[in-house]
Parts: structure tokens; sequence; C-alpha cells
């Protein structure tokens, strides 16, 4: 299991590129269970959350070649199988129920159990399936979904925690091949659902509406294969700009799609970083003092729960008081722990993280998580005096391409070094 070595105190300088999305790929990738046509996708990250979807794909029968960032996969027969063993890996992987379903009329796909941001149940993806006629039960830690056909109808997705991203995927695939007409209401407006809804498009889906609370499916008769080309990494841009900032660096990043996280530069801009816009290109670097902010994060357009570890980061550097409040996730707080043990002063109240900003922080070896935690670790790691080891990365490698050979280009002293 390797680690990062990091020695802080370096200003991050240059320029990065930002990769395709992991959140936009991982349902792309399950859609193309739903032809059994060739099909290519463009700008794929090379994560391992990419590579475990692969392999999920081909033990359920597709071809799934990849060729630098290109991947094509053609599932001309697939069986309606997803075993625990692949499942448990991802939760991401869930997102192959609806297109089984909807291809094969009966799929069996393992539980994808909890994992440590929270207990992240699946009923809402089963309300809707069950809603377009699937008779579905739990049978020894797998869903069985099964329906002679699936029948479009209205339907309100929302939870507790608003809407659902991937079950929101998982219905809109599953209504494409469905008989009539299919409405989400309450479905999640996430970039990563537009862009879903854009590849199962040229599919030849009949998709309105993706991006508002509003999605209207007309369900037709088969798809076809498709190219498509993913859309830049929020979350990564995000987590670029924050280290940046926290640094005290300049750097630009490219490729991005500055709309798609709104609400985490209108959150640095009011803390006083300077954002300038060119394009698809940002070049952020930090003011002389950074003011507190209190961030709460919500469904989109909303602060993303996917850079509240990150913000946090840059909260425990800032001078003042700022209150981080997690409405997503009810225990997305694991890096707290862990922070604090590099020197940060935060305290939880419920849903809340009270940040008393502006201590210094010095290195330690501090345990990565969930993959946000870990980008947060290694950013106060880069600000911290002294060396900081961020063990367990293999959590950021699920969904940071190359972090650390991105990071070193522009400045910083960091190196994977083998777990003892
Ligand atoms: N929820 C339910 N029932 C359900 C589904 C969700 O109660 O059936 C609740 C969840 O427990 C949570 C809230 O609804 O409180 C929102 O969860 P959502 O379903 O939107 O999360 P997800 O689709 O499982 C995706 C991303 C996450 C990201 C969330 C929220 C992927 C592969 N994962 O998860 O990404 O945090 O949306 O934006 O797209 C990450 O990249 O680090 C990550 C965790």
């Amino acid at each position: 299991m390797d680690s990062l070595l990091i020695k802080g105190g370096v200003p991050l300088h240059g320029d990065v590129t930002i990769s395709g999305a992991k959140n936009a790929v991982l349902p792309i990738m399950a859609a193309t269970l739903l032809t059994r046509e060739r099909c290519i996708i463009r700008r794929v990250p090379n994560l391992s959350d990419v590579t475990f979807m692969g392999q999920i794909l081909s033990s359920l029968g597709a071809e799934v070649k990849r060729e630098e960032n290109t991947l094509e996969v053609r599932a001309a027969k697939v069986k309606g199988m997803g075993d625990y063993e692949l499942i448990r890996k991802m939760r991401g992987s869930i997102c192959i129920l609806g297109p089984l379903l909807a291809r094969l009329h009966k799929a069996r796909v393992s539980l994808p159990g909890g994992c440590v941001i929270g207990s992240r149940p699946i009923d809402l993806h089963l309300k809707g399936l069950e809603a377009l006629g699937a008779k579905i039960t739990i049978e020894a830690g797998y869903v069985v979904a099964q329906a002679k056909r699936l029948t479009g109808t209205d339907m309100f997705l929302g939870g507790r925690s608003g809407p659902t991203v991937l079950g929101t995927a998982n219905i809109m695939m599953a209504a494409t091949l469905a008989e009539g007409v299919t409405i989400i209401e309450s479905a999640a407006c996430e970039p990563e659902v537009v862009d879903l809804a854009k590849f199962l498009t040229a599919m030849g889906a009949k998709i309105s509406g993706a991006g508002s609370p509003t999605i209207t499916i007309t369900g037709v008769s088969e798809l076809h294969g498709a190219e498509h080309e993913v859309i830049p990494d929020r979350v990564e841009a995000a987590t670029f700009a924050i280290a940046a900032a926290a640094t005290g660096g300049e750097v630009t990043i490219h490729g991005v799609r500055p709309e798609h996280f709104h609400a985490v530069l209108d959150k640095l801009k009011e803390s006083g970083v300077k954002i300038v816009r060119n394009g698809p290109a940002l070049t952020v670097s930090k003011a002389s003092r950074l003011k507190p902010v209190d961030i709460t994060t919500l469904p989109y357009a909303g602060f993303p729960t996917d850079v509240q570890a990150q913000m946090m980061v840059l909260m425990v550097l800032t001078q003042g008081i700022s209150i981080i409040t997690e409405r997503i996730f009810e225990s997305r707080f694991m890096h707290v722990s862990e922070l604090a043990r590099l020197g940060a002063d935060i305290a939880i109240e419920g849903p809340s993280a009270i940040v008393k900003g502006g201590r210094a922080l010095s290195g330690a070896p501090v345990m990565a998580s969930d993959l946000r935690a870990s980008a947060a670790l290694v950013i106060a790691g880069m600000v911290a005096r002294g060396s900081t080891l961020v063990k367990r990365i293999y959590h950021l490698d699920r969904g940071y391409e190359n972090i650390d050979e991105k990071l070193r280009k522009l400045g910083a002293r960091i190196e994977r070094v083998e777990e003892t």
C-alpha cells in the first residue's frame, strides 16, 4: 500500500490540466450496457474506480478496451449478475442495475453496502425502478429486479437529503427503454447527470429537462452505439483551486467548465481568493489576507459535498471562525480528527464543523479515510511545516488522475513511498 510523503511550505505555481470527471464517466460506462453496439468514450481519466467499472462491465460479458484516455465498450451479449466481490469495491457500480434491468428484464446486483461517509442507502433507486413496474426483492445481499416490461410513469425521486445523483442516473437509464413517457420529479441537477443524458441522447434516447429538477424521458425500442467526450472534473478543478490558494501560490487551471463549480468559486472569492477567468482557464491566487466564510453543502448548484473537506483546510488556515455544515452525508467529517493531528482546531456540533482558523500546521503522519478527505490531507500537508505522511492513498487514486505528478509539476515536494 502506498503513502504520500509531502514536505510542506512550497507555494504551488504553474499550469495544470483537469482530467475527465469520475462521477460522469462511471454512469456513462454503465450506460454502454443498454446497447449491443460499440460505444466510444473519450477523456476517460485513468483512475482505479474506472478500472473497477471496466472489470464489472467485463464480468457482465462486455468487451472493454482502453487506449490512453479513450475507452471502447461493446456489450454485444451481457448477463444480469453483478457480483458482490466487484460491486462492494465501489458504490458507483450500483448504476449498472437500471441498464441491466432495461436490457435483460432481469438483474441480480449485489447491494453495495455503506462506506465511511455514511450509510448510503439505495431505497430511492429501488423506488424509481418499482414505479417503472419492476418487482424487486432482496435475496442474500443481492437486489433482484424483474420486469417483463418497464412502463413509463411520473415519479417523485427526492429523499431526506434532496435528490439522488446516481438514483437519477439509474432511473433515467432504465426509462430510456421503457414503454411510454417517464417524468422524474426532484431529479438531481448535477452536471454529471446532464453529461449522462447527453450520452444517452447520442445513443438514440429521447430525454429533455436534464439539469433541471424535472426530467422527461420518452422510451424507445432500442439504443445504438455512440461516441462521447466526458466533461472535465469539477471536483478536481475545485481541489486544485483550493490548493493554489491554501499554499499561497498562483496556478492556472486549464480545461475547466467554471459554470460547473460556481458555488465553490463564489465562496473562494468571498474569502478573498483572486480568480481570473480566461475562457476555459482559471488563474487562482491568494489575496494577502483571507476571510473566514460559512459553508453549507447542498445538492447542485449549491456547494458540493465533494469539496467540503478541501475547503475546510482553507478555513483552517484563515484567521477567524467559520462554520461548515454538511447536509448531504451524515458522517463526512472523518478528515477532522486527522487535520487535528496537524494542528487544526475544529469542533463538531451536529452536522456542523466549527473551525477556529489561523493556527500554523505542522507535519505528521495521517490516515486517509475517503477520497475527498485524502485530498484535504494532501493540501494540508503541502502547507504544514515539516513532513506529512498521508497513508492509504489508494483512496486518492480512485478519483484523482496522477495527482502526485500534477502537484509535483506545480512545485510541490511530494513523493509516493511504500507503506511499511
Ligand atoms: N440517498 C438516499 N437514498 C437513496 C440514495 C441516496 O437516502 O436511494 C441519500 C444519501 O444517503 C445522501 C443523499 O441521498 O444523503 C445524496 O446521495 P446521492 O445518491 O446523490 O449520492 P450518490 O449518487 O451515491 C454521488 C457521487 C458522490 C457524491 C454524491 C453527492 C458518484 C459515483 N458518486 O453519489 O461522489 O458525493 O453523488 O453529490 O457519482 C465522491 O466523488 O467522492 C463521491 C462520494
